[in-house]
């Protein structure tokens, strides 16, 4: 099973993943900008998940113990933090959960970037590791649900084909979750500018949307 550290851990995003991949065995790190939060976010995984390995504390820490290290902030943290980690997340594998967009008057709505995607914006200033863009489908409150299981795809996209297949077969421990190969990292734009569709859909319809792509 694998070490997984969740940089900016504390959010629900994180929390929510952290809660799935442990309950299926993984060792967790909640990463933090302060050990007080990283210790009330321990708390309520394990408190979702009792028999779970989950350990907490500042995200410098998490990115050098990991095999793989989640990214899971803010879309306007992205840029700085992955900076601030860059030595401790060396040549790692690095999972890009970010949607880069704001909210405003008219609700959500998606930001540029200039590499063409948060993803890839990761990769251009982690030159030596290895990124893979995923997970943004799967709604923060229903990965907390941890009895409940989840529904729909997860598509991945990455450039390094290995490296793609290890976080496929991490998505698919998340019971009915099915992995899906989007191809490489630049398709990462289209699958995190689709999280902000998914967003006004669920104002629509007052629900939590995820994908599930038929016909594959
Ligand atoms: N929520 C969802 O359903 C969902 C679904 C798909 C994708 N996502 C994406 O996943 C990411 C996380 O979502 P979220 O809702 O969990 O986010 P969030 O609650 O807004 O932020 C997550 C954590 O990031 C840390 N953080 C905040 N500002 C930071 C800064 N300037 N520098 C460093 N760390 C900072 C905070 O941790 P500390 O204060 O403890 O350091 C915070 O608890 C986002 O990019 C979002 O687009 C979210």
């Amino acid at each position: 099973m694998a070490k997984i550290a969740f940089i900016g851990g504390t959010g629900p995003e994180g929390m929510g993943l952290a809660m799935r991949l442990a309950k299926s065995g993984n060792a967790v790190f909640i990463g933090s900008r302060t050990e007080e939060r990283a210790a009330e976010a321990v708390a309520k995984v394990l408190e979702a998940v009792p028999e779970g390995e989950v350990y907490g504390g500042f995200n410098p820490e998490g990115a050098e113990k990991a095999d793989f290290v989640f990214v899971t902030v803010p879309a306007d943290a992205h840029h700085d933090i992955l900076v601030d980690l860059a030595d401790a997340i060396a040549d790692k594998i690095v999972v890009d959960v970010v949607v880069p967009m704001v909210w405003d008057k008219e609700g959500p709505r998606a930001i540029e970037v200039e590499e063409g995607s948060a993803a890839e914006q990761a990769q251009a200033l982690l030159p030596k590791a290895k990124v893979v863009s995923a997970f943004h489908h799967l709604d923060a409150t229903e990965l907390q649900k941890v009895q409940k299981p989840m529904q729909g795809d997860v598509i991945v996209c990455a450039d390094h084909r290995p490296t793609k297949k290890k976080v496929m077969d991490l998505v698919e421990q998340i019971e009915y979750v099915r992995a899906l190969d989007g191809g490489g990292l630049a398709n990462s734009r289209y699958t995190e500018q689709l999280t902000v569709l998914l967003l006004h859909i669920n104002k629509i319809y007052k629900a939590r949307a995820g994908i599930r792509v038929t016909g594959v």
